[in-house]
């Protein structure tokens, strides 16, 4: 008997290096945008309630400031040893960081289901994850086919389950294909911040 796994879809996950030197001050400069970013505070009264990010505002911190350009280039490898994992052919072409933005979870906020439009690999990096606080929770891309398909076992392993959760830890980076839908479910725990970002090859 043969069983093939087909269609795979691909979570990259690691920490960081360099990211105990970058955590501090990239946690200042995240705090001071929400201090001085009216813009943002509004657009996340009616779009991230409870919480704070850029994503509407300054989605591009990348450019200025920096710290976050440090951060560019510490991620920048791991977009291309993730893109070497899905065999992607970018003969040409490179993958580079188009958007960045800032996101701060105080307990109760989450961010709904969605996807990354008009970008290639989206990811985020976690700066400051409290015991307990919210995962980033993947859908099956396949869901909305399964209109007859039965439930799966509640202890069904991960490459099964229609859902999975990775969990957020301070100084790792999780990356995955922007056409991928995910949420993040309501904080139970404190403050949660990170900062998350697109990558284009076009
Ligand atoms: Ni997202």
């Amino acid at each position: 008997m043969t069983v093939e796994r087909l269609f795979a879809t691909l979570i990259y996950s690691r920490r960081v290096a360099g990211a105990g030197r970058l955590g501090p001050p990239l946690l200042r400069e995240c705090r001071q945008l929400r201090l001085d970013d009216a813009a943002g505070r509004r657009w996340s009264a009616k779009s991230y309630p409870g919480g704070y990010t850029s994503y509407g505002s300054v989605c591009r911190m990348h450019r200025l400031s920096p710290t976050f350009a440090a951060l560019e280039r510490a991620i920048d490898p791991h977009v291309v040893a993730f893109a070497r994992a899905l065999e992607l052919d970018l003969t040409g072409r490179a993958l580079a960081m188009t958007d960045c933005w800032v996101n701060i979870m105080p307990r109760g906020t989450a961010h709904g289901l969605h996807l990354h439009p008009l970008a290639t690999i989206s990811g985020t990096f976690y700066l400051k994850t409290p015991r307990g606080c919210a995962a980033l929770k993947l859908e099956d891309p396949r869901l909305e086919r399964m209109m007859a398909a039965p439930p799966r076992r509640p202890g069904a392993s991960r490459a099964n389950r229609p859902w999975v959760q990775i969990a957020a830890a301070a100084g790792s980076v999780v990356l995955f294909e922007s056409w991928l839908r995910h949420e993040v479910p309501a904080n139970p725990a404190g403050e949660r911040i990170s900062i998350s970002f697109n990558y284009g090859w076009f």
